[in-house]
């Protein structure tokens, strides 16, 4: 820049966090021959219910059950949501059951303002013949992991707190589960607070003791589900399918257009949540960086952010290791065909 000329209104802060580079993956991915077994935790909510049909039309997942927890709505509505869902997609055997209404600690939080306060904006969906489990969301994972013949996959996709009491209530499962792949957090800014992505703000002591666990986790953070977008096009594409499941796509999309566009000044959805779906069912969609992950569980300004240490040196200096993979990059376009093409295969 020549000396004396302004950069006044041309020059645009830069995030300073280091960029680690792309690393093979290290959470499982399922083949049609041999499907992965696989939890969903949600609290339904838009995107949950793409990330939940995706689920259920990949051959490569085998979902068994859907747990519930409150987050983007109260944890009823999200039950009755994820049921009637489950329904929608032809998959009303696959159980449901409800877990935490709220955090650990504090108040409740909720997402009302981009979900509406059913969850599911304005959409009414048909009753399902379904009905919960009576023993409850941290019941039925812990019996689906003692008595499933392998380790299985769970995908947290709302706040944190069920998972965390399955840690700490069944600690002897901890190695039943295969692979934690989650959707929260945020390398860089929050959406919530300028530090906090939602699930993680939702339920900061949960999400500490996930990260703390020791299990295997990839965190699908803002970072790389700010990429997972959808426009206008995509809610036409879905209308097109002509199903009563791309009917209910195209409008919960919709919603979701309106709600987020006014943050962001035209139409888009971020579709967080299906990107932890879809990296369990299609190896080479996301790339994913190591990052040594903590929870900031304090009560000021950065309460809920995920400080991810991606330099190898500082975190050597710490004496940790990394116990995270984070979502990088993502191909959008190729994104939404996935998503396009999984509606296309549910009625
Ligand atoms: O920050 C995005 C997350 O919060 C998504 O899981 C969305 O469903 C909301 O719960
Ligand atoms: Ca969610």
């Amino acid at each position: 820049m020549p000396a004396g000329v302004s950069t006044i209104g041309s020059a645009l802060a830069a995030p300073t966090f280091f960029p680690a580079p792309a690393v093979p993956r290290s959470a499982p991915v399922g083949t049609a021959e041999k499907p992965l077994p696989l939890i969903i935790d949600s609290d339904p909510g838009l995107d949950d219910a793409l990330a939940i049909g995706l689920a259920v039309a990949r051959p490569e997942i085998d979902l068994l059950a859907v747990t519930t927890v409150g987050g983007n709505a109260d944890v009823r509505h999200c039950t009755t949501n994820a049921l009637r869902l489950l329904h929608l997609y032809g998959a009303s055997d696959v159980p449901v059951a409800e877990g935490s209404a709220g955090a650990l600690f504090g108040a409740i939080v909720r997402a009302t303002e981009i979900h509406g306060e059913s969850g599911i904006g304005n959409t009414t969906l048909q009753p399902s013949p379904s009905t919960p489990r009576p023993e409850g969301a941290v019941d039925l994972i812990a019996a689906i992991l003692r008595e499933h013949p392998e380790p299985v996959v769970i995908a947290p996709i709302g706040p944190l707190t069920n998972i965390a009491l399955l840690l700490r209530l069944h600690p002897e499962l901890s190695n039943r589960i295969a692979h934690i792949c989650l959707m929260g957090g945020s390398i860089g800014e929050g959406n919530t607070t300028v530090s906090a992505e939602f699930n993680v703000y939702a339920d900061p002591e949960a999400a500490a003791i996930v990260f703390e666990s020791g299990v295997p986790i990839t965190m699908m953070g803002l970072d790389v589900t700010h990429q997972a977008v959808l426009y206008t096009p995509a809610l036409e594409r879905l209308r097109g399918l002509g199903t009563a499941s791309g009917g209910i796509a195209a409008e919960l999309v919709d919603f979701a257009l309106a709600r987020e566009g006014q943050w962001y000044g035209t139409p888009r959805m971020s579709v967080h949540d299906a990107v932890a779906v879809a990296h369990l069912a299609i190896g080479d969609l996301v790339d994913v960086a190591e990052y040594d992950v903590q929870v900031d569980t304090g009560h000021g300004p950065a309460r809920g952010r995920t400080v991810g240490d991606g330099l190898p040196v500082r975190r050597q200096r710490k004496g940790r290791e990394p116990n995270a993979q984070v979502g990088i990059r993502i191909d959008r376009d190729r994104f939404e065909d996935v998503l396009v093409d999984a509606y296309a295969r549910l009625p």
